[in-house]
């Protein structure tokens, strides 16, 4: 459904309203230049801007990033505190940047194990830019799909006490995904050769487009970028009906 908050102006229904992003390779590509793996993190997170930019440029209202996945924390701990230091001087660095491009900043995934300054941050980030219409770009923080599904189920279930489970259904439980605010992603897009999911959007992504790259997250070029959405074009999208149609 449109979101009647967001400027669908530049859209055509070749373009996907929501592309998201499994930014992998990072640690490769800094690999392959002899550099310590935080340096492929820095040299991906200065890639999001041209690609966001890209975003606007074409009509998409709706980017997703996925920043740190719920199973990063078992990775050596200076890498993992490296990520959230660069989260930090992300959100210090570019929101006021975002705002006056018309950004809307959202962060989804479990925040409260992240400390106490990155928790405000992200807050202040995203009451600053609530007001923005251009595109919403969203970073996933600490984020699972199966997670996502267990915290929706929950705080159903909280709202709802007394009540059978067989009364959930998908339309009851959407409001309490973490990305109910947006459309279900259309493009899943993911660098670093690997063609997996990662746990990422499980329920959003059921029916999106998925473009594989072998090009590491810190190369992802804007004509990379634009030839994903070209093969996302020449797709003949059927959600499961015989006669081809695209998504309403
Ligand atoms: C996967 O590469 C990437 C990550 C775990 C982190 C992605 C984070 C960024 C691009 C920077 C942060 C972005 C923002 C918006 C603040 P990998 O380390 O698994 O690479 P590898 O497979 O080559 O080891």
């Amino acid at each position: 459904m449109n979101n009647p908050r967001i400027d669908w102006s530049g859209h055509d229904e070749l373009t996907p309203r929501h592309v998201a992003f499994i930014m992998d390779g990072n640690g490769r590509w800094a690999k392959k230049r002899a550099l310590p793996r935080t340096f492929g993190h820095t040299s991906g997170a200065m890639r999001v801007r041209a690609i966001v930019e890209r975003c606007v440029e074409r009509g998409i209202p709706f980017a997703t990033l996925f920043a740190f996945s719920s199973e990063n924390w078992k990775r050596p701990a200076e890498e993992v505190s490296a990520l959230m230091s660069l989260f930090v001087l992300y959100l210090e660095k570019e929101v006021k940047d975002m705002d006056n491009n018309g950004v809307r900043l959202k962060v989804i995934g479990d925040t409260s194990r992240f400390d106490a300054r990155l928790q405000t941050l992200i807050r202040q980030a995203e009451e600053k830019t609530a007001h923005n219409t251009r595109i919403t770009l969203t970073v996933a923080a600490n984020y699972g799909g199966r997670w996502d599904m267990l915290q929706a189920a929950r705080r159903w279930q909280a709202d709802h006490a007394g009540i059978a489970g067989a009364e959930m259904d998908e339309e009851a439980l959407k409001p309490y995904l973490s990305m109910a605010y947006a459309p279900d992603p259309e493009l899943v897009v993911r660098t670093g050769g690997e063609a997996r999911i990662s746990n990422f959007l499980l329920w959003q992504s059921a029916y999106a487009e998925l473009f594989f790259t072998d090009v590491l997250w810190p190369d992802f070029s804007v004509a990379e970028f634009d030839r994903a959405l070209s093969w996302f074009a020449a797709k003949d999208r059927r959600f499961g009906a015989v006669t081809a149609k695209v998504a309403g």
